[in-house]
């Protein structure tokens, strides 16, 4: 079989040479790759009049090549093929039982100029822009009112080129909030995997109001100086499974939220089971995951395994305010290696950062149920820092088996608590009086669940791609 492939491809080369002026070459593309489904019908890039030599703008084509596969819907669904090259354009949208998928070496690259970009209305869970009042630019990739979309590749790469974005934002010249790279909304049965995402405008990949997400084998990589450019952002979603990523980022790598303020309580749509395994993150003024600030919604069931963190702020970090309203409940952290940095465990209920001045006083967050348990982490300024809210503590915190090595330069008190409750059991070094030892023999406290999500049952299928398309050489 793979014979056969690499002789017509060869063939393919050879056969054009001679039309050396138009330096172009049919290639027979033939590869599997694992998802949630397979398609009936295939297309590439190519066919659309997509042009990958990193200057021809390629919006129309992927706009094009999506509207007109999008009538397979019903009849099998489509995948696109992107090949190797460069690809530039501004956004476009996805459309149901469909599959972009994107060679090796093939790049998005995503348009500098602004018109590629148009303005959408705020997400109604803010009432405004993250960066500005009012609309946002949509995202490089957008997808809304979907089912049964997958974004894969063979590690393919999509670049936001984000400095503009990132120097449009510090000199304050941006009318309306940045892109993301990848943002889908009112959505079920996502799969984005298998691609690495550099230099976003702004965050990375934002499920928002969806469920039946799997975020795998992503790699993001950003200046970690860089505003705001989160990793994976699951926002008021249901059932997410995020696994197998590693992240290099100026902001949080992952941030898990569900709206801001009065108009994230009364739209009212939580973050829930939401498993995130075998991260690893590098993010020296953010955390590694963290839960807020933006959670009026609520956060409940969330799952966090074999997490890495190197050169990192903190672990996993509670962010709220008073005006949030909302709740963050039984969240489950097991196995974290930590290496420097600032804070190991980092809670605030004073993180302030409103959409408005309209926010309720009175609308405080509860935070209830956060569970720690089997970390290492070396070479930490300060192992603790837990700050609950005055009339509203956090309660039922509980964390076990924590090793903390401290920096030669690390604070002199290891852990500060206000406003919190809980328990713990062999952590080193000793805890605050708020979070009473319960003796060595509970080692094996602070309990993760047993019970399977539905989002870990999915099952991938065996899909294949055979399809010749052009290549610029
Ligand atoms: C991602 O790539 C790995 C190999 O690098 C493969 O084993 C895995 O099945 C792929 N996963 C998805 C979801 O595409
Ligand atoms: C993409 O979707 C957005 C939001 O629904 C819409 O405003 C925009 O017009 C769509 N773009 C195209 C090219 O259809
Ligand atoms: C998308 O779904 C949301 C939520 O169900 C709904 O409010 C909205 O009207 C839908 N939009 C479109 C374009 O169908
Ligand atoms: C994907 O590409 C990135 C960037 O080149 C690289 O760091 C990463 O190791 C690659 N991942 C896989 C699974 O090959
Ligand atoms: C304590 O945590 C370490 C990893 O940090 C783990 O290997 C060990 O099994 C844990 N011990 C217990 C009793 O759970
Ligand atoms: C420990 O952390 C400090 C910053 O707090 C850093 O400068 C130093 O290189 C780290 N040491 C090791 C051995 O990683």
């Amino acid at each position: 079989m793979e014979m056969i492939w690499v002789l017509l491809l060869v063939f393919g080369i050879f056969s054009n040479l001679r039309s050396v002026e138009s330096r172009k070459a049919r290639i027979l593309e033939s590869f599997e790759y694992t998802a949630i489904s397979c398609r009936a019908h295939s297309a590439s890039i190519t066919d659309y009049g997509g042009v990958g030599d990193g200057v021809t703008l390629n919006t129309k084509a992927f706009q094009d090549a999506v509207n007109e596969l999008s009538q397979f819907g019903s009849d099998g669904g489509a995948q696109l093929f992107v090949p190797q090259g460069k690809w530039l354009t501004g956004s476009f949208n996805l459309t149901s039982h469909f599959t972009l998928y994107l060679h090796k070496d093939a790049v998005l690259l995503g348009s500098q100029d602004v018109n590629g970009w148009p303005v959408i209305d705020p997400l109604p869970s803010y009432g405004r822009g993250r960066d500005a009042v009012g609309g946002r630019y949509i995202s490089l990739i957008f997808g809304t009112n979907l089912t049964d979309v997958v974004v894969t590749g063979d590690n393919g790469t999509i670049d936001g080129q984000g400095a503009l974005w990132w120097q449009r934002f510090h000199s304050k010249k941006l009318k309306y909030t940045r892109p993301y790279l990848i943002e889908i909304m009112h959505s079920n049965n996502i799969q984005i995997s298998n691609l690495t995402l550099v230099n976003s405008p702004s965050w990375n990949v934002h499920p928002v109001y969806s469920s039946n997400i799997l975020v795998q084998g992503i790699t993001i990589i950003a200046p970690v100086t860089s505003p705001n450019t989160d990793g994976i952002n699951p926002d008021s979603c249901t059932n997410t499974r995020i696994e197998d990523c590693y992240i290099v980022s100026g902001d949080d790598c992952v941030a898990v939220k569900s709206g801001w303020d009065e108009y994230g309580i009364s739209y009212g749509m939580p973050t829930k089971q939401l498993i995130i395994r075998r991260l690893t993150c590098i993010s020296p003024y953010s955390a590694t995951i963290a839960l807020g600030s933006e959670m009026s919604g609520g956060i409940q069931d969330v799952r966090a395994e074999d997490i890495v963190a190197v050169n990192t702020e903190s672990g996993v970090r509670i962010k709220t305010a008073v005006g949030r309203g909302g709740y963050v409940k039984d969240i489950y952290v097991r196995g974290m290696a930590l290496h420097t940095m600032k804070w190991a465990f980092w809670m605030t209920g004073n993180y302030g950062s409103h959409a408005d001045t309209h926010y309720d006083p009175n609308a405080l967050p509860v935070i209830q149920g956060v569970n720690y348990r089997d970390v290492v982490a070396e070479n930490v300024s300060m192992a603790g820092r837990l700050e609950g809210i005055s009339g509203a503590p956090f309660t039922g915190i509980c964390i076990s088996n924590v090793t903390i090595g401290m920096a030669k330069k690390a604070k002199k008190v290891p852990w500060t608590c206000t406003n919190i409750e809980g328990i713990t059991s062999n952590v080193s070094p000793p805890p605050c009086g708020l979070l009473p030892d319960q003796g060595p023999e509970k080692i094996g406290m602070c309990d993760f669940p047993q019970e399977t999500l539905a989002i870990d049952t999915v099952e991938f299928q065996r899909c294949s791609y055979t399809g010749v398309s052009m290549m610029y050489v």
